[in-house]
């Protein structure tokens, strides 16, 4: 990592971590209990992907950054809620979140719902609230660009399938469809709404984008399910080993270690020829080299 990326990457996980907590609700007001499960949820550390994608795109289409800030956050609020539902026992029944007790372990099962519901209500507030561009019908578009991928189209639809799948051998289209849906519709958000927030792109200019965003959101899965297989429970604050032992169907368990790594690879490659349209494409490129890179 570049200390030019480390830094511009570190100021921005700090804004938006600033932006958040200023729009999560004050956990002194009623009912208390809920909004500090909404707090810990969305505040206790996380890698801030999707919002640096936001931004990175944002830079590459001369977005005004007081924009980008929203739709990054936003973004932000729907992942952190598909974690603590992700998280719960009729799910994936995990203990540990970002090397804390996960948020139904700390709150209790009810809370915790309750916590994802409104942290997804949030995320729409913040998108309704805000100016996002000088066209009102394009922030519309925004709006619906993100329901459509948080629900059954997109993530909460890739749990659905997620679900369905324990034990189940799944052919690599399959795996892909889920995977895609999971995971990668929220980082395509991410990166989409970011570049929408400025100036128009052309044609061939969305369309390479678009390729990049969902090359790297199925990619930043494909990683997820070599880290679980491979890094310790320490590094990932959360438990490895969790896919194996709950019969999920991975990248890892289809095709084995070596060939998920390398397909990982093809993303990455295929993600980095996307960009060459854009002249700003330097923080996309390098998001996308941690996204496969990473060890957490
Ligand atoms: C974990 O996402 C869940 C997946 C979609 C694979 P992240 O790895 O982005 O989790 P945080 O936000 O950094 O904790
Ligand atoms: C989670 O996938 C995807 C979403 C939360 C939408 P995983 O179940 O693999 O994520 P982790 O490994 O628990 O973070
Ligand atoms: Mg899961
Ligand atoms: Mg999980
Ligand atoms: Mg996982």
């Amino acid at each position: 990592m570049t200390t030019d990326f480390l830094t511009w990457s570190t100021a921005l996980q700090a804004r938006t971590e600033i932006v958040l907590e200023q729009h999560l609700p004050n956990s002194a007001n009623a009912p208390k209990t809920l909004h500090q499960a909404m707090r810990y949820a969305v505040l206790e550390g996380g890698k801030r992907v999707r919002p640096l994608l936001a931004f990175a795109a944002g830079e590459a289409c001369h977005a005004d950054p007081a924009r980008v800030e929203i739709v990054a956050c936003a973004v932000e609020l729907i992942h952190a809620y598909s974690l603590v539902h992700d998280d719960m026992p009729c799910m994936d029944d995990d203990v540990l979140r970002r090397g804390k007790p996960t948020c139904h372990v700390e709150f209790g099962e009810a809370t915790a719902l309750l916590a994802g519901d409104s942290l997804q209500s949030l995320a729409f507030e913040l998108l309704a609230d805000n100016v996002l561009s000088d066209i009102p019908a394009r922030q519309i578009e925004m709006i619906r660009l993100l329901a459509h991928a948080s629900g059954s189209r997109g993530m909460a639809g890739g749990q659905a399938i997620d679900l369905a799948s324990v034990g189940v051998t799944l052919t690599l289209p399959e795996l892909e469809f889920m995977h895609i849906h999971k995971t990668g519709a929220l980082i395509r958000a991410a990166v989409l709404l970011g570049a929408y927030c400025g100036e128009p792109l052309s044609e061939p200019q969305h369309a390479e984008l678009d390729h990049y965003a969902k090359c790297v959101g199925l990619a930043f899965q494909v990683v997820d399910d070599i880290l679980d297989a491979e890094a310790p429970t320490a590094t990932l604050g959360k438990t490895a080993g969790k896919d194996a032992e709950h019969n999920k169907p991975t990248y890892v368990s289809l095709m084995g270690i070596s060939a998920a790594k390398a397909f990982a690879q093809e993303l990455h490659r295929d993600a980095l020829d996307a960009l060459n349209g854009f002249e700003h494409n330097q923080r996309l490129r390098k998001l996308a080299d941690f996204i496969v890179q990473r060890s957490f």
